[in-house]
């Protein structure tokens, strides 16, 4: 049902053009907007605690954040602002829960992407993306991810905690080995996904299963045939912030002995954020899910920090996108490369 719900919301007129209401009309949509999102959430709620449940049972570990970001770019993709196909495929075939359930459990995710997206008009397309609203952090990210993989020249293409990112499967990039590297429950769970939903990827990616806590992922991705001497880009999306801040210097430093060229391309919080001094319910509701936030980068404040910390790690910073309010910065997202 929620999913007729969704389809019910992007096709009431206007929804698309959602800015405020301005005029009796656009009030009309956006009161029915809100009440179909109000009529979807005992059906989420519901797929989500039965997802939840068929997942933990299926990959004990799977972390769910992974999900969140999935949502929001297949919405992205569907309201045509980013071609993303795979993510909209993966969505509707988790082969370990019912497709009713998926169909629950992220109908309300989907509304709240769709109500932030279209209401906000998410700035994807060349946009201006200095000093953004948290709102558009994932636009932030996508932005500069996308047009990293499309400017480079590398030969290889490193997804850290790809999560259920497609990047690996889309033709934004030129580069011949792709490798994914995540924490072995939630990749597991990828590869089903991804087989179950009839994605062909024809050998294209290469899949090395590590705990960035614990194991030293760079042996582990040499292993599998990634070649330290060649160019590559590192893509860290959504995933700094969960780890330790040893954990993170330590990657960082990895990708640094890399040749020259190499990019790594990764997305931070600030320390207020972590410390929930900024926006608490964000840091809160990630620790009671399991996912605590454990690593922030800078201070509100210091625009500075990010060059001081690349330059630290070994890195030139190349392009930085800060989020926030200048002196009230909630993160951002950085490239560096290898001098
Ligand atoms: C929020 S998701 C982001 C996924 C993906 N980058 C994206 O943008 O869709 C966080 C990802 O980090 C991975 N991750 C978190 N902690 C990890 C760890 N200790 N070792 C390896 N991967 C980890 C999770 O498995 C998950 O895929």
């Amino acid at each position: 049902m929620s999913h007729l719900l969704v389809d019910a919301l992007l096709r009431i007129g206007g929804v698309g053009d959602m800015s405020l209401p301005k005029s009796a009309g656009s009030f009309v949509r956006v009161a029915l907007g809100l009440v179909l999102v109000a009529l979807s959430l005992p059906v989420t709620l519901c797929g989500q605690i039965a997802l939840y449940f068929a997942t933990r049972r299926a990959f004990p570990g799977l972390k769910n954040t992974a999900f969140k970001i999935v949502a929001v770019r297949a919405e992205l993709s569907r309201m045509g602002l980013r071609a993303d196909p795979l993510s909209e495929a993966l969505l509707r075939s988790l082969p370990w829960a019912s497709p009713l359930v998926c169909r629950a459990a992220f109908g309300y995710l989907q509304l709240i992407s769709a109500f932030g997206i279209r209401w906000h008009k998410y700035p994807l397309a060349g946009a201006d993306l200095h000093n953004v609203p948290w709102r558009d952090v994932v636009a932030l990210r996508t932005q500069l991810i996308d047009a990293t993989l499309r400017e480079s020249d590398a030969t290889q293409l490193v997804i850290l905690g790809a999560g259920f990112d497609t990047r690996a499967l889309l033709p934004l990039s030129s580069m011949a080995r792709r490798f994914e590297v995540d924490f072995p429950p939630t990749q597991a769970a990828k590869r089903a996904a991804v087989a179950a939903a009839g994605i062909d990827q024809d050998g294209a990616v290469t899949f090395v299963a590590v705990d960035f806590n614990k194991d030293s992922w760079l042996d582990k991705l040499v292993e599998a045939g990634f070649d330290p001497k060649q160019k590559a880009v590192f893509v860290w999306e959504g995933v700094t912030y969960y780890l330790t801040p040893e954990a993170v210097s330590s990657t960082v430093r990895l990708i640094a002995q890399c040749c020259s060229g190499t990019t790594v391309v990764l997305d931070y919080f600030t320390q207020e954020l972590v410390r929930a001094e900024l926006f608490p319910f964000i840091s809160r509701a990630l620790r009671a899910a399991g996912e605590p936030l454990l690593f922030g980068l800078g201070e509100a404040a210091d625009d500075d920090a990010q060059r001081a910390w690349t330059e630290e790690h070994g890195l030139e910073l190349k392009k930085h996108l800060p989020g926030g309010s200048k002196g009230a910065r909630w993160g951002g997202v950085l490239s560096a490369t290898v001098a």
